[in-house]
């Protein structure tokens, strides 16, 4: 399946073409795709493809361009295509992101454009993992609300705008799973809970409608808890939704010494 891997550069004499149409350039992109098949393959192999492209075309239209025009096995999961499901979140040279929010004028299209699945997850088919054992540390934070008393008949449970400005970022969680899987300690340890569960049960434990921050707090004490962090900030980095998650980890690390939020 593998093609001979090579580069954009023009001095290299790669065939790529830039033309300007107004502000929005054309040009031939490389993109190498790290490929696997679980039915015909011991080990994934890199394949490249040279895409038409736009510098307005995002990471994601290209996969589209691949996959609708050059081959149709290309597996890769996208919904939304507007960052708002978190399906699509992959590497992206090297870093994790979601294709669709990576525009090409933002990457060096004068060099190959490298785009593999996330680490630390099973791997099912090219782009595609197994995200069980991403969901099954979120459910174990009880990411709802657990409140003992009724709001009063027909009314709203009430909080003031400072109670909410202090959970707020971590509320934006689209659960792409962009964070934990660019965690080394997540990638060695496939017990620590992983950054995008504390996220989860920060924005929780934060929330004073919540009776049960303390079950959370225990649960996120033990020894697979937050104390894993290494405060390697690769999480912050990745979140494609701008959350402080190295801060929030700290929060809730404060909340347990504390013994409160
Ligand atoms: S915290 Fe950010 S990177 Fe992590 S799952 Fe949520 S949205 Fe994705
Ligand atoms: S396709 Fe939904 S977040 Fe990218």
């Amino acid at each position: 399946m593998a093609e001979e891997m090579h580069g954009v550069d023009p001095s290299a004499g790669h065939d790529v073409s830039v033309q300007e149409m107004g502000a929005v350039q054309q040009f031939t992109v490389t993109m190498i795709v790290r490929r696997f098949d679980p039915e015909t393959m011991e080990e994934p192999v890199w394949q490249d493809f040279d895409v038409e492209a736009y510098s307005t075309d995002r990471v994601l239209d290209v996969l589209h361009k691949i996959k609708w025009e050059q081959d149709g096995s290309l597996a890769f999961r996208r919904s939304c295509a507007h960052g708002i499901c978190g399906s699509d979140a992959m590497r992206i040279n090297g870093r994790n992101r979601l294709a669709c929010k990576t525009l090409l004028k933002d990457l060096d299209i004068t060099k190959p454009i490298y785009v593999e699945a996330i680490k630390g997850l099973p791997l099912e088919k090219d782009l595609i993992v197994d995200m069980d054992p991403f969901f099954a540390s979120y459910r174990e934070v009880n990411p709802f609300l657990m409140a003992h008393s009724d709001p009063e008949k027909g009314k709203e449970r009430r909080q003031s705008i400072a109670a909410r400005e202090i959970f707020d970022d971590t509320t934006k969680c689209i659960l792409c799973a962009a964070c934990t899987s660019s965690c080394p300690v997540f990638w060695t340890d496939g017990q620590y809970f992983g950054p995008a569960a504390i996220v989860n049960a920060h924005r929780f434990i934060f929330d004073d409608r919540d009776d049960e921050a303390q079950v959370r707090l225990k649960i996120l004490n033990d020894k697979e808890g937050v104390w894993r962090c290494r405060t390697t900030f690769n999480c912050t980095d990745a979140c494609p939704r701008g959350i402080q998650i190295t801060q929030a980890i700290a929060e809730v690390k404060q909340a347990i010494m504390r013994g409160r939020p």
